[in-house]
């Protein structure tokens, strides 16, 4: 145990009552890259308050910006007058998403340098196709010392871009290098996922021509090189965030309503939770989910959006240990994103790992014990659990969790679940 840590201890408990707010992690997207297009100060509502927007702000102002709070979850970010193009390992090491600056400061500069993400708990993750994609629009990129060095004195050109693997990050990356591109770039099997949806959205009603928003064909005329007025806007809901205290209530079976959130963007999740035998009313912007007699047993196989995510899995997994019968669940995008196994099973899950599924038999009567967070959502994954498991669960290097949930043991608390942080 190390003395920085911390970590959570929960007691069984039956959940109720309503979740009002989510904005979190996979808002990277929208907070770092999108105000280097642009020539205003860019105003974004609704910023999550967790750990992982830290160092985008950060390596923001090492860029030579600016960023201010009116509240706690409004910034105002003004990345007009750059003076640096080189984004450093101390920020980039800490968290992935910063490689979304390299296609935008590429753009804008004609040059710059990003330091290669380290590797990561849930498998090799690679920046190759955005790589390659860059080098289609002109780019010159050589990898020296830990960092990629891209240059198109030039500008980057529009070009065909056909992804061989859908990813997130990748079309981000792309879609904002095309902003200010000379020409028009088409994106052949691009992302779906919300995040890049409003992304899209934002540089459309800023000005750049972008068709087939919302498909895996994108088409974007670029400015050429001419920066961008970007509009205000409010971050969407966190659906993993969401799709987290879903699967917290279907464990506990029990009526919670979220609130604040965006149902279209969770319909891969509810379709399983209610094959699982959960009933969820949905409104324009709520959803309840109410208890079943029986939980039944679910196939999941994790896919693109709009898909069942990926990083829905492990939860998913806890909850499949109270179904009544045999779940498989298949991760396609992640090799390694398996850890929450051994910790699952440590608390009592009968859980069978081969290959790339994971089969659950539930039911299983689980028991608190010590259990170590390994990512993300693994780390929800162990707090869901530990909420029907009897005794006590503490959760050690939850420092996993606060990098993508905000208030999460303040949220889970106000459902009634006995949680509480403990320093380590
Ligand atoms: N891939 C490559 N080469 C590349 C890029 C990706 O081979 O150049 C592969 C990856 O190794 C993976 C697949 O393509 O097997 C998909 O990766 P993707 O690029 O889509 O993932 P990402 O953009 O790095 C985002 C989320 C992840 C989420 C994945 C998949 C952010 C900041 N991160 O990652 O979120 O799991 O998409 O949906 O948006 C999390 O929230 O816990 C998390 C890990």
């Amino acid at each position: 145990k190390s003395n920085m840590h911390n970590s959570t201890i929960t007691d069984q408990t039956k959940l109720q009552g309503n979740v009002k707010r989510y904005a979190a992690k996979q808002a990277a997207l929208q907070i770092i890259a999108k105000p280097l297009l642009a020539n205003n100060t860019v105003k974004i509502v609704n910023m999550p308050a967790v750990v992982d927007i830290k160092p985008l702000l950060k390596l923001t102002e090492n860029l030579g910006g600016t960023f201010s709070f009116s509240d706690t979850n409004t910034v105002e970010i003004n990345t007009c007058c750059l003076t640096n193009t080189i984004a450093t390992d101390d920020i980039v090491k800490t968290m992935r998403a910063t490689i979304l600056v390299l296609g935008p400061l590429l753009s804008r500069f004609g040059h710059c340098e990003v330091s290669l993400p380290v590797g990561c708990a849930i498998g090799q993750r690679p920046i190759d196709l955005h790589l390659k994609a860059l080098e289609q629009m002109g780019a010159n990129i050589t990898i020296h010392a830990g960092y990629v060095q891209a240059e198109a004195p030039d500008g980057l050109q529009g070009a065909h871009i056909i992804f061989d693997k859908i990813t997130v990050t990748g079309t981000a990356n792309i879609v904002m290098a095309a902003a200010l591109a000379k020409g028009t770039t088409n994106i052949t099997n691009a992302a779906r996922e919300p995040e890049v949806v409003q992304l899209c959205e934002i540089l459309r009603d800023s000005g750049v021509v972008i068709t087939g928003i919302g498909t895996a064909e994108l088409s974007i005329a670029g400015t050429g090189g001419k920066l961008v007025d970007i509009v205000p806007f409010d971050v969407i809901p966190d659906r993993i965030e969401a799709g987290t205290y879903l699967c917290a209530a279907g464990i506990s079976n029990s009526t919670v309503t979220l609130e604040n959130v965006r149902p279209d963007h969770l319909e891969a999740v509810t379709g399983k939770l209610e094959e699982m035998g959960f009933d969820i009313d949905t409104t324009e912007n709520t959803m309840t989910i109410h208890p079943t007699d029986t939980i039944k047993p679910v196939t999941i196989v994790t896919q693109e959006y709009p898909a069942f995510p990926t990083d829905m899995q492990a939860q998913f997994m806890a909850l499949a240990t109270q179904a009544e019968g045999t779940s498989t669940i298949e991760e396609r995008l992640f090799e390694n994103r398996f850890m929450h196994v051994s910790e699952l099973q440590r608390l009592g899950a009968d859980i069978k790992l081969n290959g790339h599924t994971a089969t659950v038999i539930g039911p299983s009567l689980l028991s608190g014990t010590d259990v170590m967070a390994t990512d993300l959502r693994a780390s929800s994954a162990m707090v869901i659990a530990a909420n029907i498991a009897e005794g006590t669960t503490q959760v050690h290097r939850i420092y996993h969790l606060d990098r993508g949930y905000e208030n999460l043991e303040k949220k889970l608390g106000d459902l009634g679940a006995k949680i509480e942080r403990l320093s380590e």
